[in-house]
């Protein structure tokens, strides 16, 4: 596909997509192939800042304010880390610009054109090469929330939320089939998603 590509991973909270990340980026380390990996919201150390601002547990910041602050540290990203290495490392992502549209339009009902627009008007042309989509059903995710120790103001929304942020996001895969791989944490077993995770990873690096 790409020799360094832009690789995301999305899925609400306990889909597993930061453990997809992580068997990624180890491995990444085993063939020596050159990466930087970051999470959105937080990256550089003001976008770390602007997520401590609106996820910490006592953060009243309404919707639009949090949008503003998504794409304040995704602009930062864009700027200080992903034109650096752009073509130059394989770029990870722990969510992106799918995040802003599954939980501020599909899950909150801000405006998607506007989210568009300002995408666009962030990053240009600039679209990630491929997506993985972790996704997880209501039974998974109680029992997992439960074994969090650090819950933050966006793990803590009902589950009719995430039921419509999963659907956004599986809305999205589904109209652009060629660059989403779903995983699926419910039907398959860690070692499985890790061979398709990893499958799929070598075909993006041909
Ligand atoms: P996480 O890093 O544990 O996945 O938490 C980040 C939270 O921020 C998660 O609930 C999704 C949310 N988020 C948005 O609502 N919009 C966005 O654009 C991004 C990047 C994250």
């Amino acid at each position: 596909m790409s020799k360094n590509p832009i690789i995301v991973f999305e899925g609400i909270e306990t889909s597993g997509k930061s453990t997809s990340l992580k068997k990624t980026i180890k491995y990444l380390k085993k063939k020596k192939i050159k990466y930087i990996s970051f999470r959105e919201p937080g990256g550089t150390n003001l976008s770390e800042k602007l997520r401590q601002l609106m996820l910490n547990k006592k953060s009243k910041l309404n919707n639009k304010t949090d949008l503003f602050l998504f794409m304040a540290s995704r602009s930062e990203n864009f700027d200080k880390i992903i034109k650096k290495n752009y073509k130059k490392k394989v770029i990870l992502i722990d969510r992106f610009i799918d995040s802003t549209l599954a939980y501020q339009h599909y899950g909150m009902g801000l405006d998607k054109n506007l989210i568009l627009r300002m995408n666009n008007f962030l990053l240009g042309n600039l679209k990630p090469n491929f997506t993985f989509l972790s996704i997880v059903n209501k039974k998974n995710m109680l029992k997992r929330l439960k074994l969090r120790k650090n819950i933050n103001k966006y793990d803590n929304f009902n589950h009719n939320f995430y039921n419509k942020v999963q659907k956004g996001f599986l809305k999205i895969a589904l109209t652009n089939r060629s660059k989403y791989l779903i995983l699926d944490s419910n039907k398959d077993s860690l070692k499985i998603i890790e061979n398709k995770l990893i499958n799929k990873i070598n075909k993006i690096l041909k």
